[in-house]
């Protein structure tokens, strides 16, 4: 069972403190996270693309978030932390989500698992009954989609994704991440909710913000989201260094 309760995140929501929250898919960074003072290390399903090499989440395996959430935990032994349940766990039923959930918190050391979308909401319920800290995702749904766009922008859709925020919420979920929420619906979400909302690309006024370590940090391959601030630029600089290396091994020879 989890060794942390989300209460103290809903502690934050009612006392105003914004929540942090970063990835992480290794021993080291979640080292680092946990040192700088994260509130959550999330390891995201973004294994996929940033990690492993792959054009999007949906290939990532129950067997891989099983192995890099097992790696965060030994580097983060103090910090709360949420694994993401992978695309064909999600899509393959309540059983598979029951089981796999209890993996990642009995195997690999998790807190809390993070399912996507609305599509089960019997399974989190279910999750919810047995003790289990159910993070929802709505928004933009990388699982569903693999090309990101800003989603609640009109009356419609905000009003839709504004009921799927309160069904997650009766059906047990401690937090909601909005990805690509437009800011002013996804402010208005976050003031409906007893629980939080963890924002990415959704506006200042979520109650918590997560991003993609990586993506802060300047290691990546490609373009960064726009909404993600980069703090520094490690790829370059690892890249010099591995230069240096080169060079110093050359002038030796
Ligand atoms: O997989 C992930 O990293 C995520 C965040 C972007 C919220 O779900």
């Amino acid at each position: 069972m989890p060794r942390f309760p989300a209460s103290g995140l809903l502690q934050k929501k009612s006392a105003g403190e914004k929540i942090t929250c970063l990835t992480a898919y290794d021993a080291f960074t979640s080292n680092v996270l946990e040192d700088a003072g994260l509130d959550i290390i999330l390891v995201g399903d973004s294994l996929g693309n940033v990690v492993l090499g792959y054009p999007d989440t949906r290939q990532v395996t129950i067997e891989d978030m099983i192995r890099h959430t097992a790696a965060v935990r030994r580097g983060a032994r103090n910090s709360f932390i949420t694994a993401d349940l992978p695309y064909f766990t999600v899509s393959s039923g309540t059983d598979q989500i029951k089981k796999d959930s209890l993996s990642l918190i009995n195997q690999a050391g998790a807190d809390a698992v993070k399912i996507e979308g609305v599509f089960d909401l019997e399974a989190i319920k279910e999750l919810a009954a047995l003790g289990i800290n159910v993070m929802g995702h709505l928004g933009y749904l990388p699982q569903s989609c693999s090309r990101p766009a800003l989603t609640g922008r009109d009356a419609e859709s905000a009003k839709k994704l504004g009921e799927e925020a309160l069904l997650l919420q009766q059906a047990g979920v401690f937090a909601i991440v909005l990805e690509l929420v437009e800011e002013n619906t996804a402010s208005a979400i976050s003031k409906s909710l007893n629980i939080p909302t963890i924002g990415i690309g959704s506006g200042k006024d979520c109650d918590g913000q997560v991003l993609v370590t990586n993506d802060i940090a300047g290691l990546t391959f490609g373009k960064v989201p726009g909404f993600a601030k980069k703090y520094d630029d490690l790829g370059n600089r690892l890249k010099a260094c591995v230069k240096s290396f080169v060079s110093d091994v050359k002038r030796s020879s």
